[in-house]
């Protein structure tokens, strides 16, 4: 969702900028601005694309500046309504992640005031506030603004004749970046990696003063001392590198992701509380639920431990009776849902853990313990990498609490990657790319694969997929199977195999086209099959992690055969925010 850049140095500020706002694009947006101050505050934004405009921007003059990235939420995606926002003179801008809840009843009584709006956002509220209490001192006017804003913000704020930027955070990612004589805010690393490594991540209530001389920090009133991180992630890590998506490249470094994820976990001890656990409760949403649901079954299937999955958008309001350990999973560490259903297991006195795979993002600040995934920055909207590096941790757990019943499979799980990478998906592309609807189906623990198979497809694809648990199929959807539907099950050894076969013939007897993912060697499966694709896989967790990846390529492909914008689909945003 909306990305926020500021810059602060002896350099021109517009350039780092548009840089800035081209690497936060991967977050999603609809429109674009900066503000750079020098004699005054000069302004740039717009509706579309930041490569659009981008000749404009850049030209702006001044060595302190702020940009955004917009992802619509009060008010139309179109050039007014995008950040940065100033007051009625122009003198002071901002820009603004969150929501603010109740800017309806401080517009009006701004507008009673005398304010004028050039915007239907919530967010200009804040830089009208700001100006109200402006005297001179933008730190100041800040702190006295932000107790009147209910809802969640970061902000950057500059002000005319002012060698400084303001930022504060309220429940909305904000980091600092600590250059030599220049100093960096923005929502994430990706748009600083090339500039530094040291980080400040500010904390809920922190407002900070950046200048190049340095950051001041306060919160409540008082000077506060935050951390400065080192973040062993590279700029080339935030490159395509030869390929023709990110996504193409974070499939393909899925092999290292997942046997780094496992070496870093080795080298950590499993908290001794964890080992004693009676029960878990895992929250999630889109990807890091299907891995929830993975981590569901492992955990009962093979430590034996109860556990409920519930999606973070529906805990939050419906909070079960709880008592027991709440795992909250989450690539970006900021999903508003998950964050917030967090902080209801925090209320309830339940011990929490987050999983996730951004270093000092939010929920790391609230869980009690954090297990990091080292999948490295992942600019794809679809989340691929990250998925198998949660499941990297999620099978070390499990393992761990089972005294070792995976340490073989996990061993050789590098190798199943690295082999179901090779395989040909041309069939089936052919198969699936002119469907208007696709069915994926799997049973046990391919059933987690096979939703995260169906959200991969329709998210870059556009075509509609669904995933089932194969025995559910009957009970409804096969109504729709027809010539025209394929369907693509997961079928490999284990004790639903039987009936799962049977329920591919019912499926083949409606004419219905079937892609078939096995096991080498399955010759009725080939035989039955239109397409067979054939798994490395010889255990439960190579055959999680070889299909899995399979149906990330199939989608892949499909998706670069129908020409869609595949690091970007349509109406998605990487981290999503807001509620
Ligand atoms: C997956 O491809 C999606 N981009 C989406 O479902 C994502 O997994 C979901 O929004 C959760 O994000 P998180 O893991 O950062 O919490």
């Amino acid at each position: 969702m909306c990305g926020i850049i500021g810059y602060c140095g002896l350099s021109q500020a517009a350039p780092v900028l548009v840089k800035g706002l081209r690497r936060l694009e991967y977050r999603g947006y609809d429109s674009y601005g900066i503000a750079v101050s020098n004699r005054d505050i000069a302004v740039s934004k717009r509706q579309g694309k930041v490569s659009e405009g981008e000749r404009d921007a850049r030209s702006i003059r001044g060595k302190i500046g702020i940009g955004h990235t917009r992802w619509a939420t009060h008010g139309v995606p179109n050039d007014r309504n995008a950040h940065p926002h100033t007051d009625c003179r122009g003198d002071i801008a901002i820009v603004h992640n969150g929501i603010i809840e109740n800017y309806a009843a401080l517009k009006r009584d701004l507008l009673e005031r005398g304010h004028t709006f050039r915007s239907d956002t919530d967010s200009e509220v804040i830089s009208h506030l700001i100006e109200e209490h402006y005297t001179g001192d933008l730190m100041k006017a800040v702190e006295d603004a932000l107790p009147l804003l209910e809802g969640s913000y970061a902000i950057l704020a500059i002000a005319r004749g002012e060698k400084r930027i303001v930022a504060a955070r309220q429940s909305s990612p904000l980091v600092i970046g600590m250059g030599d004589q220049e100093v960096f805010a923005a929502s994430d690393m990706t748009p600083i990696l090339e500039y530094t490594e040291r980080a400040v991540f500010l904390e809920d209530g922190d407002i900070a003063s950046l200048d190049p001389r340095g950051v001041v920090i306060r919160n409540s009133g008082r000077v506060v001392v935050r951390p400065t991180e080192l973040i062993d992630w590279s700029f080339d890590d935030v490159k395509k590198g030869g390929f023709r998506h990110y996504m193409e490249k974070e499939i393909y470094e899925q092999p290292e992701v997942f046997s780094n994820t496992l070496r870093t976990l080795k080298r950590e001890e499993v908290p001794k509380w964890l080992r004693k656990v009676k029960r878990i409760s895992i929250v999630s949403c889109g990807t890091s639920f299907h891995s929830g649901l993975l981590f569901k079954y492992l955990l009962e299937e093979i430590c034996r431990i109860p556990a409920r999955l519930e999606f973070a958008s529906e805990f939050k309001y419906f909070p079960p009776p709880l008592s027991e350990l709440v795992v909250g999973i989450t690539q970006s560490g900021e999903t508003a849902d998950t964050i917030a259903a967090i902080k209801v297991a925090k209320s309830y006195n339940c011990p929490t853990l987050a999983v996730t795979n951004v270093l000092g993002s939010s929920i790391t600040r609230i869980a009690d313990h954090t297990f990091y995934t080292q999948a490295g920055p992942e600019i794809s909207v679809a989340a691929t990498k990250s998925f198998i590096a949660q499941l990297a941790v999620l099978m070390h757990i499990v393992d761990e609490l089972s005294g070792g019943t995976l340490t073989e499979s996990l061993e050789r799980a590098n190798r199943a990657i690295e082999e179901t990478l090779l395989l040909d998906m041309e069939r089936a592309v052919a198969c699936c790319q002119d469907a208007a609807h696709i069915f994926f189906v799997g049973r046990g623990p391919l059933y987690p694969v096979a939703l995260e198979g169906a959200l991969k497809m329709k998210e870059i694809s556009y075509i509609h997929a669904e995933g089932y648990a194969a025995g559910e199929i009957k009970h409804g959807p096969f109504a729709l199977l027809s010539e025209e539907t394929p369907v693509i099950a997961l079928c490999t050894p284990g004790p639903t195999y039987n009936v799962m076969i049977s329920n591919i013939r019912e499926m083949k007897a409606r004419g219905t086209p079937m892609i078939i993912l096995g096991e080498d060697g399955d010759w009725d499966l080939e035989e039955i099959a239109d397409v067979f694709i054939s798994l490395p896989s010889h255990d439960l967790v190579t055959r999680i992690l070889a299909a899995t990846v399979a149906l990330q390529l199939l989608a892949y492909h499909t998706a670069e055969a129908l020409g869609r914008d595949i690091d970007k689909p349509r109406n998605l945003a990487k981290s999503v925010t807001v509620e």
